[in-house]
């Protein structure tokens, strides 16, 4: 027997929180964006994006959770940005009421509205039930922002260009790996960031193995500490945790991670951080599997 309509669930994505286990800088392109080679993963949490149709064409979006607070629900949302670029792509009349649930912090290197952006398209395209061409999508998804496109699997993807070419990369001992992320509770422009780059290519990232990524780097970690010298305080109290194997900061910041031997030496960092700094903000994650 079909469930009266008040009783279907609302449809639900999650919005992955995307970390760059490595990020090297190699260029500044004409076109103001640079030249990136990263490796992303994400993490098995995130943000939560749920949505209904409704029949007046309209986009209303409700902002709750943790980090709801401070974030605006209006046009300039990339969640509503995301809605009404698919709805206008797709000539579509239905709109949506879609929630955002945002457990991660804003403006903190590890996806954000990237991911938001990225859920919404997957969302509803499914609540419209349409097809749309992956090409076109991620034309779509790259209007939106740099990292929106390699949101769109949010599986392990080599990363490159300004965020336009990603491709699937499968690395041995990363799946389902246990990940500490870590904040201090500061918010960081990434325009601010890339600015700070001082226009030294170090060179390309080898991404072969877990090895030659622990000898990676984030070429945005000074500038991002200039701006935010407690990073440094994070990715210290990281490296001294017992069982962790990589840590470094992802994105532009703040956020940085830690990889970890067993989830016990995971749980035990947790524990380790958040008795030393009670304002940080903390997340003990696996890394998704493809
Ligand atoms: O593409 P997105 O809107 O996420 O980028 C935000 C800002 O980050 C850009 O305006 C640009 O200043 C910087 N950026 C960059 N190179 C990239 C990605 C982002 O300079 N590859």
């Amino acid at each position: 027997m079909p469930l009266p309509d008040a009783m279907v669930e609302p449809l639900a994505e999650t919005a992955y929180a995307k970390i760059n286990v490595a990020l090297h800088v190699r260029a500044r392109r004409d076109d103001g964006y640079h030249a990136l080679e990263s490796l992303f993963v994400f993490a098995e949490d995130g943000d939560r994006i749920t949505g209904e149709a409704t029949d007046d064409g309209a986009i209303n979006l409700v902002v709750d959770g943790p980090f709801g607070s401070g974030l605006e629900a209006g046009p300039g949302n990339l969640v509503v940005k995301a809605a009404r670029g698919l709805q206008a792509y797709l000539g579509e009349q239905r709109g949506a009421v879609i929630r955002l649930t945002k457990n991660l912090p804003v403006a903190s290197g590890i996806g954000g509205g990237s991911a938001d952006a990225a859920a919404t398209l997957r969302l509803l395209t499914r609540l419209w039930d349409m097809r749309i061409d992956p090409q076109e999508l991620t034309a779509l998804a790259l209007d939106l922002g740099s990292d929106v496109p390699a949101c769109l699997a949010s599986v392990t993807q080599l990363v490159s260009g300004r965020g336009e070419h990603f491709a699937r990369h499968q690395i041995d001992d990363l799946d389902g790996r246990p990940m500490l992320l870590a904040n201090p509770g500061i918010a960081v422009s990434t325009a601010q960031v890339f600015a700070g780059w001082d226009r030294v290519d170090r060179g390309a990232l080898d991404a072969g193995n877990l090895e030659r990524l622990i000898a990676g780097r984030n070429d945005l970690e000074q500038p991002a500490i200039a701006i935010a010298p407690a990073i440094s305080d994070v990715l210290n109290m990281l490296g001294q945790q017992p069982g962790v194997r990589l840590y470094r900061m992802s994105g532009s910041g703040a956020t940085c991670f830690a990889l970890f031997h067993t989830q016990a030496d995971c749980s035990h960092a947790a524990n380790a951080l958040a008795k030393a700094h009670p304002s940080w903000w903390t997340m003990e994650t696996r890394i998704r599997g493809a």
